[in-house]
């Protein structure tokens, strides 16, 4: 699986967002250490709270199916920008691994690449619950 297929299976699952209110599609594919692919879109809510974003989407359906390590997401939201994942998608993604690489694509052509360390530097993790309650 090229960046470029990703970032393709991420703007084919873009085309079913759900959208009605901020009319802003994102589309996410996740790629699995074992080769998989899971794509996500956002959902919208007119409870807007409730509105479920591309990249938590794409990560919970994989979850839901038994993965767990994960390469890379790829993310398509503006086609005249790069779209970055809000903070509680960084957070949901970095329990996976900091390792994880994020493709933000304008394009299959025009992307950026990053780790989660770079996007979400001093980060809390399942690493800081290691010791949960004792004295250090
Ligand atoms: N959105 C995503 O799906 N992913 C992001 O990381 C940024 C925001 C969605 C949520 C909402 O449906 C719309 O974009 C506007 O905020």
């Amino acid at each position: 699986m090229t960046n470029r297929e990703l970032i393709q299976r991420a703007l084919e699952a873009q085309k079913m967002a759900y959208v009605p209110y901020s009319e802003f599609p994102v589309g996410a594919a996740v790629l699995t250490t074992s080769g998989k692919v899971y794509t996500g879109c956002n959902i919208e809510n007119a409870s807007f709270g409730a509105t479920n974003c591309a990249e938590r989407t794409a990560l919970f359906k994989a979850i839901s199916e038994g993965e767990k390590e994960f390469d890379i997401i790829a993310i398509v939201g503006d086609p005249k920008a790069f779209t970055a994942p809000c903070g509680i998608c960084r957070q949901v993604l970095v329990e996976f691994g900091l390792e994880i690489k994020v493709i933000l694509a304008k394009s299959v052509e025009q992307y950026k690449e990053y780790t989660m360390e770079e996007i979400l530097p001093l980060s809390f993790t399942p690493k800081d619950l290691e010791n949960k309650g004792g004295s250090a």
